[in-house]
């Protein structure tokens, strides 16, 4: 079974390159998820906007810091069931922070969890967070957990792994939006620190360049803009074994714009 995960989408060109690269490599894989936490205008999600990603081949959509960005996100969060949201954010307002998700025979618990370092939005640690989810789900009849760790640090997502490895046998890192050359199998486990972003490759991790040395070197009042233009596609594609309904190999897939 192949499983394709994509880095943070951020807004148009994001959305664009991840339209086109799908329309090519959909596919090869039977599940696809993406981070969207930054789909939206580069913070946040909208309804229209899970359903343009949901029509590009994208099954399931896990978020990040910005899950509540865009304040309608709660009035329509029942009609985006193949949402995930962090366990661990300040603002959660849904239980829809893990799915379970039977594909070919395996049974996947995908979870959401915010990293502590940085991250000024969690509320808990990333691991009693996980704990609960562990505790919520251990009547479930689950293979293995796959976590998006959603933070800032490399660290916090490799302690995260080691000490969890006997039930989250994949571990991908999300947010920094720069895809760290770490993908590898430790043990039975895939892992990355992360995955990467898909969006304009100029850019400050998606966002404007102009408008990010207005805003933190010249200290004036800026309107937060994202970068357009030619965009990367970062992505992970992780083979599991159907046999042994664990990981085999994890991949790195990164798709710099040719015109750059
Ligand atoms: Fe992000
Ligand atoms: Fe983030």
């Amino acid at each position: 079974m192949k499983l394709l995960f994509i880095g943070d989408i951020v807004g148009k060109s994001g959305r664009d390159i991840v339209s086109s690269t799908l329309s090519s490599i959909r596919e090869e894989y039977d599940l696809v998820i993406a981070n969207a936490e930054n789909s939206a205008h580069g913070k946040g999600i909208t309804l229209k906007i899970y359903q343009q990603l949901r029509s590009f081949g994208i099954d399931y959509m896990t978020m990040g810091n910005h899950t509540y960005s865009k304040q309608m996100i709660n009035e329509h969060m029942s009609e985006m069931d193949r949402l995930i949201v962090p366990y661990n954010h300040e603002k959660r307002t849904t239980d829809n922070y893990y799915k379970i998700i039977g594909c070919k025979g395996i049974s996947i618990c995908l979870c959401n969890i915010l990293g502590s370092a940085f991250m000024s939005e969690s509320n808990m640690e990333p691991y009693p967070a996980f704990e609960k989810i562990l505790e919520e789900t251990e009547k479930e009849k689950i293979d293995f957990y796959m976590v998006d760790f959603h933070g800032e640090a490399t660290s916090e997502k490799r302690l995260f792994l080691e000490y969890f490895k006997e039930k989250a046998k994949i571990v991908l890192g999300t947010h920094t939006h720069v895809q760290t050359a770490d993908a590898d199998m430790i043990g039975d486990c895939a892992f990355i620190s992360d995955v990467g972003m898909c969006g304009a490759y100029h850019s400050i991790i998606g966002r404007g360049i102009e408008e990010t040395i207005e805003a933190y070197i010249r200290k004036n009042p800026s309107t937060y803009t994202i970068a357009e233009g030619p965009a990367i596609f970062c992505a992970v594609g992780i083979e599991i074994d159907e046999m042994t309904k664990r990981p085999a190999s994890i991949e790195r897939i990164r798709i710099k714009p040719k015109e750059n």
